[in-house]
């Protein structure tokens, strides 16, 4: 029997986070300061996540994302990726902010990875720098080629916008898709922020990004499988590029969601804005068997919530950000 929760959604969708730590310093993620990084011990080892990942794969996973904090930084991120082939993970994917990519580009194709997204939230180096507080625009636009003449391209750019930041930038990015060939996501800004900037104001709907693009140079949908988060678009002049809109805020997609987490630390969260983890560390590490996870497992996903409640008067933003909870 397939993971389903209690409305009846298949969670076919695992992100799992490999490492807390992060060698970018993202001024709306407070997590990646040093003071927040957890202890050693308190994070799964290799050999445990390999066991859970081979459970998941039982109980249906078929994609799974590694994710982080920065999961390029945690040694043996590589092997990892291997075993998950090696399980026969259909789809294997990884979200990264580039740095180390150059460098590791081969290797991680090597071990069988299947697509990659690269958070960029500026084409201005200095602006990047002073988001992500460090120098390395240049070391995320070499990362960027690296996956353009790879077996991953295209690469998927991540831009989570945000009003007065880096809004008026989305002709630029529209551009960068189209004369890279790569597809171009943008994303509502969550109220995810480690340091609570988020209001209402600063969200840029998806429809803007629509109309603006749209107005220049036309676009045409991509039909899109119900549980993709992402409304896709071609260009209709023939270029190539695609743009992806990903609309958590205006348009919940909770409805269709097939995605639950694993955070390095080993919690289960059912979803972004879950109230609650559930420790599934503390289980394996009292020796469970494989069958005592399975059924714990199944049963915190039954539990999954309905949908995350950004709309409503009683909203409360969750405890952790994002750099936690992996993208
Ligand atoms: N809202 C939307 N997306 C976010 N990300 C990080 N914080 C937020 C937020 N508050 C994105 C990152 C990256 C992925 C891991 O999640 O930019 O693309
Ligand atoms: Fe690192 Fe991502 Fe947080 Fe930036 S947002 S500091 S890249 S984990």
């Amino acid at each position: 029997m397939m993971l389903h929760d209690k409305f009846g959604r298949q969670i076919t969708d695992l992100r799992i986070s490999v490492t807390d730590r992060c060698n970018f310093r993202c001024v709306y993620c407070r997590s990646a300061d040093p003071e927040n990084y957890r202890e050693h011990d308190e994070i799964l080892s290799w050999p445990e996540l390999n066991r859970l990942a081979s459970i998941f794969k039982t109980l249906g996973i078929r994609k799974m994302r590694v994710t982080g904090g920065e999961p390029l930084v945690r040694p043996g991120v590589e092997d990892f990726i291997s075993h998950l082939r090696a399980l026969g993970v259909e789809d294997i994917s990884m979200t990264t902010n580039g740095h180390l990519l150059a460098d590791r580009c081969a290797r991680l194709v090597s071990s069988g990875l299947n697509r990659i997204n690269i958070s960029l939230d500026s084409l201005d180096s200095g602006k990047f720098e002073r988001i992500t507080r460090t120098k390395s625009f240049a070391s995320v636009m070499n990362g960027i080629d690296a996956v353009q003449s790879s077996t991953l391209a295209p690469a998927k750019i991540n831009a989570v916008l945000v009003r007065g930041i880096n809004d008026d930038e989305v002709e630029r990015f529209a551009i960068f898709a189209r004369e890279r060939g790569l597809i171009m996501r943008f994303i509502e800004f969550m109220p995810l922020d480690g340091d609570r900037h988020w209001t209402r104001d600063v969200v840029v709907p998806a429809a803007e990004v629509y109309e603006r693009i749209h107005s220049r140079w036309p676009l045409e949908q991509i039909p899109h499988h119900h549980s993709e988060t992402a409304r896709k678009y071609r260009f209709a002049d023939g270029t190539h590029g695609e743009i992806g809109l990903i609309a958590p805020v205006t348009q919940p997609f909770c409805g269709h969601c097939s995605r639950i987490r694993l955070t390095a630390d080993g919690k289960i969260r059912t979803c972004l804005f879950s109230k609650e983890d559930h420790d599934l560390r503390s289980l394996l590490r009292e020796g469970a068997s494989d069958e005592d996870l399975e059924i714990y497992i199944r049963s915190v996903v039954m539990e999954k919530e309905e949908g995350h409640r950004i709309n409503h008067a009683d909203f409360r933003p969750p405890t952790r950000s994002m750099v936690f909870i992996g993208g």
